[in-house]
């Protein structure tokens, strides 16, 4: 099945930055009709409203969870890494309201660009771990190791599909649908919340997932 048309960090990176330049512009017109449970995994987060927190959200695309966040946790600071110009163009441009508490990085989410990241209370993936092949499971590994002891991964993400020419057609669109993130993740960290969850009847599955790092 064709995930990427790459197979290296280089390259998935150069394929993202290709794929938004077009898909920037109708991002938010379109994904809220298959993007399901961004609002729902906020809302689990198991920090209180009011804690001055550091959370890391790496792929933070048009910057919709950032602006949820941020108007949930008042006294949080974020940490955004987006490796597209144009998507995180458009982030700076929709949370300009809260750019005070948000620091953006343009670049890819790897260990030499999060050497200098303070230690975050909460990394969240959201839609983006299942788009970045074949380096998933070593930004895991690396977003585990930018949490304090004791600190949260919170992913949601697409699961699965019950049907090949589903697959087939978002791994045209670089997203890989293999039911192979919920496994690695509990490998990493505790499960505090685990649900898959099903979109239109079944065509596919969702699922989100909360996991804290053991404190040694
Ligand atoms: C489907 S979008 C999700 C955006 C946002 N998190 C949301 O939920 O709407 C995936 C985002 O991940 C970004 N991305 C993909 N690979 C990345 C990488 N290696 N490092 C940082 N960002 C990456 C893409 O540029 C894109 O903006």
């Amino acid at each position: 099945m064709q995930h990427s048309n790459t197979s290296s960090a280089s390259g998935q990176n150069q394929t993202m930055r290709n794929y938004y330049r077009f898909q920037s512009r109708i991002y938010d017109l379109t994904r809220w009709t298959f993007l399901f449970g961004r609002k729902h995994i906020v809302k689990q987060f198991p920090m209180q409203a009011e804690e001055e927190v550091h959370i890391l959200e790496i792929g933070c695309g048009t910057g919709f969870n950032l602006r949820n966040m941020a108007s949930r946790y008042p006294k949080a600071h974020f940490t955004a890494f987006d490796v597209s110009p144009d998507m995180i163009r458009l982030t700076q441009k929709n949370t300009r309201a809260f750019s005070e508490r948000i620091k953006l990085i343009e670049a890819p989410y790897d260990p030499e660009n999060a050497a200098d990241i303070a230690p975050a209370d909460l990394v969240l993936f959201s839609y983006s771990l299942t788009m970045i092949n074949p380096q998933w499971s070593a930004l895991i590994e690396l977003a585990v190791k930018n949490l304090k002891p004791g600190a949260y991964i919170a992913v949601v993400d697409f699961h699965d599909a019950a049907f090949p020419w589903f697959k087939k057609h978002m791994g045209n669109n670089h997203v890989r649908m293999d039911g192979h993130l919920l496994p690695f993740l509990e490998k990493w960290s505790l499960p505090v919340v685990k649900s898959v969850k099903k979109a239109y009847f079944g065509i596919w599955e969702y699922m989100l997932f909360i996991g804290k790092k053991p404190t040694s």
